[in-house]
Formats: C-alpha cells, sequence, structure tokens
C-alpha cells in the first residue's frame, strides 16, 4: 500500500463533511486536488471509499473502515508530538477539548487558569451537544469530553469532578417565588420550558419527575440554556436549569431559584474519555488540574459552585 498520510488526512475532511467543496476550503485546497487526493489513495486502497447517490456523496463499507483507521492514525500522531514534546522538554503542546453547552459557563474560568500554568498549551475548545459529544468520544477525535451525562453502555472512562445541581428558576414576580417548601405535586400546576431532547438537563430531567412517577406539563422546547433563560424572564413557563448558567440572572435579580421539595437536583460534571486511551501529557496535566483544582478555583471565584454547595441537600 502506497497512502501517504496526507491523502489520509484529505481523505477524513471530505468524510467529515461528506462535502468537497467544504473540505477543500478547511484544507485550503482546490477541489479537483482534495478529488485527486481521495482518488489516488482509492487506487492505492483498492477500493471505492465513497459513492454519489443523488447529489450527495456517501461512505462506502470500505470507506467507513478507513475513517476509523485514518483517525486513530491522526490521534496517533498527536499523541506522538506531545509524547516528543516532553521528551524535548517542551511545555506545549495542543489540548482538545469538547464541552456539553451548559459546561461553557464555566470552563473558560477554568481554562484561563490553566493557560496561565501551561501558556504554551494551544486549546481548541468545542462547545456542542450531547449527540456529539458521544460521536467524538466513538471517533478519538479530541482528548477529554467534559459532560453531565456520561454513556452507561460505551468504553470510557467517566471522573466526577464537580457538583452540578439543577434548580427550578421563574421570573421574580411568579407566584411560587416567594413560597418556602414548594411540593413536587405544585410544580404539576406549572408549564415548563425544555431543553432539546439529548440534552444532558433535559434527559436528568425527565428521569427525576419518572422516578417519581410525575408528569410535568411542557411548554416550548428551547434549544439553549439562554433562549430557556430569556423565556422564563418572559413570563413563558418555569425552567429547570444548572445552577451554573444563572449566575448573572441571580444577581441581576432578572429570575429566582425556587424552593422546591427535593430539589436540587444533584449532578456531576465528569472528565471523560476512552477507556485506555493514552492521554497526551497536556491532556493529562488539563485533567490533573480539573480533579484537583476546578472545585477549589470556581469556590474562590464565588461562582456558581460556591452557592450551589450551599443549595439544601435534601
Ligand atoms: P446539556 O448539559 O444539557 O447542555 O447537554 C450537559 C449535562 O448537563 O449533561
Amino acid at each position: 500500500m502506497h497512502l501517504t498520510l496526507r491523502q489520509l488526512k484529505v481523505f477524513e475532511t471530505v468524510a467529515r463533511h461528506l462535502n468537497y467543496t467544504r473540505a477543500s476550503q478547511e484544507l485550503h485546497l482546490t477541489q479537483p486536488a482534495v478529488s485527486m487526493q481521495v482518488k489516488l489513495l482509492e487506487g492505492s486502497l483498492g477500493a471505492p471509499l465513497f459513492e454519489q447517490l443523488g447529489k450527495r456523496i456517501h461512505l462506502t463499507e470500505a470507506g467507513q473502515e478507513v475513517l476509523g483507521y485514518a483517525r486513530s492514525i491522526t490521534q496517533q500522531l498527536d499523541e506522538l508530538e506531545g509524547v516528543l514534546n516532553r521528551l524535548k522538554g517542551l511545555g506545549g503542546g495542543r489540548l482538545r477539548i469538547s464541552v456539553a453547552s451548559t459546561a461553557n459557563y464555566f470552563i473558560p474560568t477554568l481554562l484561563g487558569s490553566f493557560s496561565r500554568n501551561f501558556p504554551d498549551v494551544t486549546v481548541s475548545l468545542d462547545v456542542t451537544n450531547r449527540e456529539t459529544l458521544l460521536r467524538q468520544l466513538g471517533e478519538n477525535t479530541v482528548d477529554l469530553v467534559i459532560m453531565g451525562q456520561p454513556p452507561t453502555e460505551a468504553d470510557v472512562e467517566a471522573m466526577p469532578f464537580l457538583d452540578n445541581p439543577l434548580v427550578v428558576v421563574a421570573p421574580p414576580d411568579h407566584t411560587l417565588a416567594r413560597q418556602k417548601h414548594i411540593s413536587l405535586a405544585r410544580l404539576q400546576e406549572e408549564t415548563f420550558l425544555v431543553r432539546e431532547s439529548g440534552s444532558g438537563t433535559r434527559i436528568a430531567m425527565e428521569r427525576f419527575f419518572n422516578e417519581r412517577g410525575m408528569r410535568l406539563k411542557t411548554g416550548m422546547e428551547v434549544g439553549s440554556n439562554e433562549a430557556i433563560k430569556q423565556s422564563v424572564q418572559a413570563g413563558l413557563g418555569l425552567g429547570l436549569l444548572s445552577h451554573a448558567t444563572i449566575e448573572q440572572e441571580l444577581s441581576l435579580k432578572r429570575l429566582v431559584v425556587l424552593d422546591v421539595e427535593d430539589f436540587p437536583i444533584m449532578r456531576h460534571w465528569y472528565i471523560v474519555h476512552r477507556r485506555g486511551k493514552r492521554l497526551s501529557p497536556t491532556a493529562e496535566a488539563f485533567k490533573e488540574f480539573l480533579l484537583k483544582d476546578a472545585m477549589a478555583l470556581l469556590r474562590a471565584q464565588g461562582g456558581a459552585q460556591l452557592r450551589a454547595s450551599r443549595l439544601k441537600r435534601r
């Protein structure tokens, strides 16, 4: 087989986009140059990797196999780069992390602090939904994933490093805003705005109420924490959100946390990677940092986790 790493990279990019134009833009190549690299790869492997169905291209079965290998070869090369950097005594390296959208409310603070200690590390941060996080774990395309709901079935390691309480939020003028010890049953009279299906927050919410044999009245399905907060403020319903997302609204008194029986729903944030993954020294350092320092750091900042830890655990 006379294939080159370059061909694998070009192939991986086309396979990710399933679109030659977008792949060539990402690679800064012309479209014919991209097609040529794919053709050469197909030639040396002796199998077509894409097929055209209508206007769209699809991976053939061989293409899917090659994609898996192309990704793990790229990942191994990155790991090798990290190991060599360490041997050369360089503190640099690349850290590729992907986080659930809700984690984006505290991850920049943590990255800021980490980067001060490791100024030569280049960080690439992807903020995305749970489905993409699971795919990235499966494809081994990131060093570490931060999520609130690690997969149980997949072959992954998940380490909790931070509390993630979920609370019920309302506008300050809501009738329940000043009530103490609101019963769960009372919530059934309210309409809830829910996150999109697949969101970790939504899964936790549904599990909590299902376990108690309860059904909530749900109104709009809203695709982001920000939009839920806006909608709750506009009086469209109550929301159930991670405490980390509402710091600002609480201090500006735009939202209040309701005092509901059995709340907050206590969850955690996890560092997740594939089982047995050989982490680069940089990823290892970031993982250590999260496990050792994240909680204390956010507390010292008076951030979400401090107030969260003051919330009564019942
Ligand atoms: P999400 O947050 O709701 O943005 O997916 C992750 C989680 O809480 O599991």
